[in-house]
């Protein structure tokens, strides 16, 4: 794999040394338990962590250029009293069911498009299902962007089929990767923009966790934003609208995703406050020119409502691209505080925190999504800045009682880290890449001190590809 991509011949200013063997390889679904486990696996991690990514970019020569475009494979690391147990399964989609048939991809990609390529009823899609995976109600579900979950065994990763909540969502219903789980009623709240070039619309919907629709509300938005993630307090969901606009007559003209979006930075972007229950009004903060593909948390705090989001300078998703040479020209990213008055409806606060790692992947403790929290823990990218390719390859923890991230851990060149770190009881799990020896570990960290690094290293058989969402069912008995 180092021939055309060159990783021995441009070591020397190369600043993600042999990346490609974390992207180019074709994929094995197995089922084991893990043995050789180094460190001892913490008492208070009992369940089954799961995470969602692209796992296959080539197929009978042709190749995705995006890293949104692969088709979605789910790893799940079941941990309990006999020890832990992985097991990996493509998300066996319609698309590529047909693919193998065909052996040739048929489907337009998110930043990939072909010649005689197809759409999902020739208007959307037909998705990957490789963004992010999420206990609910007793199944597990598996997300793609903006189209419907597909419902999974949760301990096989058998797939079941498109999940349509009892029927109320329908195949094109827009509907976001980024569920977000309310910790008290154990309810679904999620979005979907419509992009209706007249009437561009944000639509909220929250479900019960057996999956029946409480509440669907609908927002206009006055662009077509494209966005890709949100925040959830007890009253509101909460958007940064970064101006990334999606112009839909260009991509039914034959473009991709990518070339369908627009980048206009002299719009502004604006903070989305959209109450969760019928009878109050949405309103929007003008929040500068910057981009956010994810949010951290987001909570009230008396007549405050605290808005924390990763802040770039421009979108990101031309830098996850061409595979492998990914992040080439990455901005620097900040995580921002944005203080809102509730009762002004105005912005009363700006925080940027130092770190500017380019960090990704956000995460916090579930059980205070919506909560006032402090610690977050994240990826970044040492070598943001400098020339060339490169990816994560950092563990960052930050605190807001301190305003900074001073807890981070630095792995050696040519290893990675993969998935959003996952935060159980004390503990932080994120996949462990190391590209020089082509071999993947589950590391689990102590959350608090990261920087001491790993205190289990779970050893896998087969390599996997870098995961982009992840979460954690705790066991019944945990
Ligand atoms: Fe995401």
């Amino acid at each position: 794999m180092d021939g055309a991509n060159g990783a021995c011949t441009r070591m020397s200013h190369d600043a993600a040394p042999y990346l490609e063997r974390c992207f180019l390889f074709d994929a094995t679904e197995d089922s084991y338990p893990i043995t050789e486990i180094s460190g001892t696996i913490p008492a208070s991690l009992r369940g089954t962590y799961y995470v969602n990514g692209p796992a296959r970019f080539e197929r009978a020569g042709q190749r995705y250029k995006h890293w949104l475009d692969g088709d979605g494979m789910v790893c799940a690391m079941r941990f309990d009293d006999a020890g832990a147990h992985f097991t990996n399964r493509f998300v066996r989609t319609g698309k590529l069911r047909e693919e193998e048939e065909s052996g040739r991809f048929v489907y337009r990609g998110f930043g990939t498009a072909f010649n005689g390529d197809r759409l999902r009823r020739n208007v959307m899609l037909e998705p990957p299902v490789n963004v992010s995976v999420y206990p609910f109600g007793g199944t597990l579900l598996a997300f793609a962007e903006q189209s419907l979950p597909f419902e999974l065994d949760p301990v096989t990763l058998e797939t079941r089929g498109e999940y349509d909540f009892q029927g109320r969502l329908n195949s094109v219903t827009p509907f976001a990767a980024h569920a977000k789980f309310d910790p008290a009623s154990g309810n679904m709240v999620n979005f979907g923009i419509s992009y209706a070039a007249d009437k561009p619309a944000l639509h909220l919907y929250e479900f019960e966790p057996g999956g029946s629709m409480l509440r669907r509300r609908r927002f206009a938005i006055g662009a077509p934003h494209s966005n890709h993630d949100f925040g959830l307090t007890p009253s509101f969901a909460v958007f940064y609208l970064s101006p990334l606009l999606m112009d839909f007559q260009k991509f039914w003209g034959g473009v991709s995703v990518m070339e369908s979006l627009r980048w206009e930075p002299e719009s502004g972007s604006r903070i989305l406050v959209a109450p969760r229950t019928p009878g109050a009004d949405s309103f929007t903060i003008e929040a500068g020119q910057g981009y956010c593909l994810h949010v951290i948390n987001c909570f009230e705090d008396g007549g405050r409502l605290i808005v924390d989001i990763l802040e770039l300078e421009a979108p990101v998703y031309p830098e996850y691209q061409p595979v492998p040479d990914l992040f080439a020209n990455v901005t620097p990213c900040r995580p921002t505080r944005y203080v809102i008055d509730l009762a002004n409806q105005r912005l009363s606060e700006r925080i940027a925190m130092t770190y500017d790692r380019a960090p990704d992947f956000p995460s916090v403790d579930p059980a205070l999504v919506g909560f006032a929290y402090d610690e977050f823990w994240m990826l970044g990218i040492s070598a943001c800045g400098q020339p060339g390719r490169k990816f994560f390859d950092q563990l960052a923890h930050g605190d807001w009682r301190t305003g900074s991230v001073d807890d981070i851990y630095q792995t050696e060149p040519g290893v990675y880290l993969g998935g959003e770190p996952v935060y159980v009881n004390g503990s932080i799990l994120v996949e462990h890449l190391d590209a020089r020896e082509k071999k993947c570990e589950m590391w689990v960290f102590d959350a608090s001190h990261v920087a001491k690094g790993p205190v289990t290293r779970l050893p896998l058989r087969h390599p996997v590809h870098p995961g982009f969402h992840a979460s954690f069912a705790p066991s019944a008995a945990a």
